[in-house]
């Protein structure tokens, strides 16, 4: 079995999200919170009751606040370095739930300096990325008048006067056992995690005064941001709220996470109804017999099943019908096909949508940028 390492470079083998909360010092999302969370928003979303936003740091205090008229705004981002997958799209359709149901500004970091210095891409190809990530995230549908899009390498003017007085508070120990780092790290790499910080704080400079943060993520982000946590408060802010998800599995099988830099591309914003199909058909992992009669006679497994998974992460809105699929999948009543199907269907359905938005975003850029 291959050992599990969960950082923001490397998600590799079969993660214990329990175990994750322990090491990393996360708190669960309970049923008292749950309450809580719904008592503002009057109705949770799927990701929260389906346990796929499982964790978070601080997320009593940052409601204490909220009650006390102390309103929050959400920082989320992306790093562009190849087309966007559906597993992206798990925390922005949240976030974009987020921003509506709290009616709060959303800061969105494109962290196109992160993917230059790790990944083998040129700065043209880089920025290529860049400008097909944004068409996406515009294409969630995000509110134009409280969404603010930061650029690293376009607005490091904004950026880089509080990014060293990040780097000045973390050594060089710190970052290699943060990351993975070692003596052949490039230095740029080095510095990043001071990029990433400053989102958390920039709205409290830009407003002159101290606002709380909720930073939706998925859980690799979570070593950016302990080391956040660690420095706001030396900087005279508050530390960041946040509410971490799992890993949508990569279409192989329920191992690491969904990669834009895998062989087998995970399913993308840009394919098309065919290419969906032939992904899902082809390659989706199934948690269903070899054989029809077998999985009549014994079931599948819902739990390993890649298209059912998709469907429990991002497609099926229904609980209903989603505890139908997996009832009759495990009596065997429904096949692998018939799941592979439903699922071709509704991320179909879900995929055409966002392309309907994405085809009108590019016009829209400019209102998304941040004004300062
Ligand atoms: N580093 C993230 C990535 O590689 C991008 C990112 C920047 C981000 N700021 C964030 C993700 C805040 C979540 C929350 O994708």
């Amino acid at each position: 079995m291959t050992k599990t390492i969960v950082n923001p470079y490397d998600v590799r083998g079969k993660v214990n999200y329990d175990r994750l909360i322990q090491e990393f010092g996360l708190k669960s999302i309970d049923e008292s919170l749950l309450n809580r969370i719904k008592k503002y928003t009057k109705e949770l979303h799927p990701m929260l009751t389906r346990k796929i936003f499982f964790a978070h740091r601080d997320l009593d205090w940052l409601f204490d606040e909220y009650d006390k008229g102390n309103k929050f705004f959400i920082y989320t981002g992306c790093g562009p370095s190849g087309p966007i997958h559906i597993g992206h799209l798990v925390v922005w359709y949240f976030a974009k739930w987020l921003q509506d149901k709290f009616d709060a500004d959303l800061y969105f970091q494109f962290t196109d300096d992160e993917k230059f210095m790790y990944k083998d891409l040129s700065y043209d190809e880089i920025q290529e990325w860049l400008n097909e990530n944004i068409l996406d995230v515009i294409a969630v549908g995000f509110n134009p008048k409280k969404t603010h899009f930061i650029i690293d390498t376009k607005h490091a003017g904004l950026l880089y006067p509080e990014a060293i007085k990040v780097a000045k508070k973390i050594t060089f120990s710190t970052i290699k056992s943060s990351f993975g780092f070692n003596d052949n790290t490039n230095i740029g790499s080095i510095f990043f995690t001071s990029m990433q910080t400053v989102p958390s704080f920039l709205p409290s400079i830009l407003k002159k005064k101290n606002i709380p943060c909720l930073i939706p993520h998925a859980v690799d982000q979570d070593p950016h941001f302990r080391l956040t946590r660690d420095i706001l408060p030396k900087l005279g802010y508050y530390k960041p709220a946040s509410i971490q998800c799992s890993f949508l599995p990569p279409l192989t099988g329920s191992e690491g996470k969904m990669s834009s830099s895998e062989s087998i591309k995970g399913i993308l914003t840009t394919d098309t109804p065919q290419e969906i199909k032939e992904k899902i058909n082809k390659y989706a992992f199934s948690g269903g017999q070899a054989t029809l009669e077998e999985h009549k006679k014994k079931g599948g497994n819902p739990d390993i099943d890649v298209p059912f998974q998709y469907l429990k992460y991002l497609f099926e809105e229904s609980d209903e019908k989603l505890n139908e699929l997996e009832r009759n999948y495990r009596m065997g009543i429904l096949s692998s096909g018939e799941m592979k199907k439903y699922a071709i269907e509704k991320i179909t359905k879900f995929i055409l949508e966002h392309q309907k938005r994405r085809k009108f975003a590019k016009q829209k850029i400019p209102n998304f940028m941040i004004k300062y």
